[in-house]
């Protein structure tokens, strides 16, 4: 549903956006680069990111009282954390952040360093008989004066009088927003870590960034430990339809790898629970409903509505993450039930639905997640491609690991890149399939329909006798043992057919052909490893140029690095699902007949 814009302006930038009703002026300004000052993390306590609102007033809220003179209020200044969009509005920016500490993530993108988790250090006065405030209340009147509110629940107040007194009343805070999560003797403020969860169904991958530099201090992957029950979401899905036992199976599975990659990212760091406050995951749709232990059954049968695709902010000991015990799992937004907070943290990665360019975004997968759009607009979808890209259901397919031919060149001979380097060809990968089959097009042993030809039909072709058949079926043979049948052929046909038709459609709703694409991406574990030439010379994406096929690598885990460094991008990231418009591709009259019209290779003329 596309929902009515509204116009902001700021000045005296004289920059403006156009935002959804309800939208505050202080994320709007972040999403045009605008970095408002602000020391609260927006949350109406630290009064810097005050703007005068020009023409009609805007309502008054608690905090604008709080925080703002009577007569600053009648001058229209408002907090522009708490100033929602309902009209078109123009407003006076006085301040911006200034000299923000930044990273560089995602694609190069600058992301300011203001993390939700902060560390403040207070000497409070210790209490007298003249003085006889809680500990609670003493800590909270010193971290409003530092411009913090708080919120404190009764497990970290356990600790408080203790670590108080012992520490002479000089301790450090620790917020993760306005939750209390832990106070610490002294000065730790230079301690603050936090990591960011990318769980794919097949691959896990953990990075513990330290909150104070942007930096990551230690990466781990490791294959999910849900494998034994599926390799893809289908069948985890169906086996959490065997009851609530099954569905705890795949929680525990999950959280178990997740807390295999916490340790080794400890050890290799040298860092502790203690001193880890919040983790950022990302994943499917499916992947967070079972690290949550929620039934994701729904999400596989029509109408695909999920348990929940909103942000969660879970409690770590709730979730049973090897984080401190009273910190925070924090998850991002789904799209759709197969367009999870992994492509939501892909393009807040790529920036794609903030930046000017028109651009395509694909997650190749098991499900093509494709995103295409520009700061105007920007639409998602998710086509069902099958296992073909994950080298399954291929005759000779395998997962990228040793063995896996993952690249192919054939000229009057066949040349092989093998994963593991000089080892023997054990069966090929989904990069290697996408490689082999554009090579066997250029070479002339494909037509464009993907009819392989036979040894008679090209019998003075250089690689005559690399056709074969194997069990009646044409084939072509890499090495020993490895080849390529019709049938595969045929599947990853159907495969590509699927996403260049997902494509295809978005820019049918967004009135753009391939002339007006700036730059495609792709994603995902396996579109970084995606040969872009090859890409384009099958079909999967349109024929641009080819230095416009970009690999961008793990988006998902990038996302999930910048919303943990930065809760205003993190906000970003919580606003995509309402600036995004999700289109669902099943029932749709126009997917069957460009799937049809997709699914030959191009005619390689086309082809520069
Ligand atoms: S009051 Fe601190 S950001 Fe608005």
């Amino acid at each position: 549903m596309i929902q009515r814009k509204l116009e902001v302006t700021y000045l005296p930038f004289d920059r403006s956006t156009r935002v959804p009703p309800g939208t505050t002026l202080f994320s709007a300004a972040h999403w045009i680069g605008l970095p408002i000052d602000s020391t609260c993390g927006g949350r109406g306590t630290c009064g810097k990111c005050k703007v005068r609102v020009l023409g009609d007033p805007l309502e008054v809220t608690t905090a604008d009282h709080r925080q703002l003179r009577q007569d600053e209020i009648e001058q229209g200044w408002r907090l522009s954390c708490q100033a929602r969009i309902y009209e078109d509005i123009r407003c006076e920016v006085p301040q911006l952040l200034r000299v923000p500490k930044a990273a560089t993530m995602g694609l190069g993108r600058l992301v300011i360093l203001d993390p939700n988790v902060r560390k403040v250090y207070l000497e409070l006065e210790p209490p007298t008989l003249h003085d006889q405030r809680s500990d609670v209340v003493r800590l909270r009147d010193a971290l409003e004066v530092e411009g913090h509110d708080m919120v404190a629940e009764v497990p970290v107040l356990r600790s408080l009088p203790t670590v108080l007194r012992s520490a002479d009343f000089k301790i450090t805070a620790v917020l993760a927003g306005e939750h209390l999560v832990a106070v610490e003797a002294g000065d730790t403020s230079g301690e603050c870590f936090g990591i960011a969860f990318d769980v794919g169904t097949t691959t896990l991958v953990g990075t513990l960034m330290n909150l104070r530099t942007g930096m990551a201090a230690a990466v781990r992957s490791t294959l999910n430990g849900q494998a034994p029950f599926g390799a893809d979401v289908i069948s985890r899905i169906s086996h959490a339809m065997n009851g609530a036992e099954s569905v705890d199976e795949l929680r525990a599975a999950v959280v178990a790898t997740m807390n295999q990659v916490i340790a080794q990212l400890y050890a290799e760091a040298g860092v502790g629970a203690d001193r880890t406050y919040e983790a950022v995951v990302v994943g499917n749709v499916t992947m967070l409903h079972l690290l949550l232990g929620i039934d994701p059954a729904p999400i596989a049968v029509m109408p695909f509505a999920p348990a929940f695709m909103e942000p969660l902010a879970v409690s770590a000991s709730e979730v049973g993450l090897a984080i401190h015990p009273h910190g925070f799992i924090q998850t991002l937004p789904a799209l759709g039930a197969y367009v999870g907070a992994d492509i939501v943290a892909g393009v807040l990665a790529t920036n794609i639905a903030r930046d000017e360019k028109l651009r395509v975004f694909v997650d190749v997968g098991t499900n093509g997640e494709i995103v295409l759009g520009n700061a105007q607009r920007t639409l998602a979808t998710a086509a069902p491609a099958g296992p073909a890209f994950e080298g399954s259901q291929i005759k000779c397919g395998m997962r990228a690991t040793d063995g896996a031919i993952e690249g192919v060149q054939l000229s009057d001979k066949v040349e092989l890149q093998v994963i593991g380097g000089d080892v023997k060809p054990v069966g090929i990968c989904g990069s290697g399939l996408v490689d082999a089959v554009a090579q066997m097009l250029l070479a002339g042993i494909l037509d464009h329909s993907g009819r392989m030809r036979s040894r008679e039909d090209v019998p003075h072709h250089p690689l005559a006798d690399r056709l074969i058949e194997v069990d009646g079926v044409r084939a072509f043979s890499l090495a020993e043992g490895v080849y390529l049948t019709q049938r595969d052929v045929r599947e990853l046909q159907f495969a590509k057919g699927s996403i260049a038709t997902g494509i295809k459609v978005l820019m049918d709703i967004l009135g753009v052909t391939t002339a007006d694409l700036d730059e495609i991406f792709l994603g995902g574990s396996f579109g970084s490893y995606l040969n872009p030439e090859s890409a384009k010379i099958i079909g999967l994406v349109p024929p641009v140029e080819v230095d416009k096929i970009i690999a961008v690598g793990n988006s998902a885990g990038e996302g999930a690095k910048i919303a943990l460094l930065s809760y205003r991008e993190r906000q970003v990231a919580f606003e995509l699902p309402s600036r995004l418009e999700y289109i669902e591709l099943s029932g749709r009259t126009d997917f069957n007949d460009t799937f049809v019209e997709v699914l030959a290779f191009p005619v390689l003329e086309t082809v520069s």
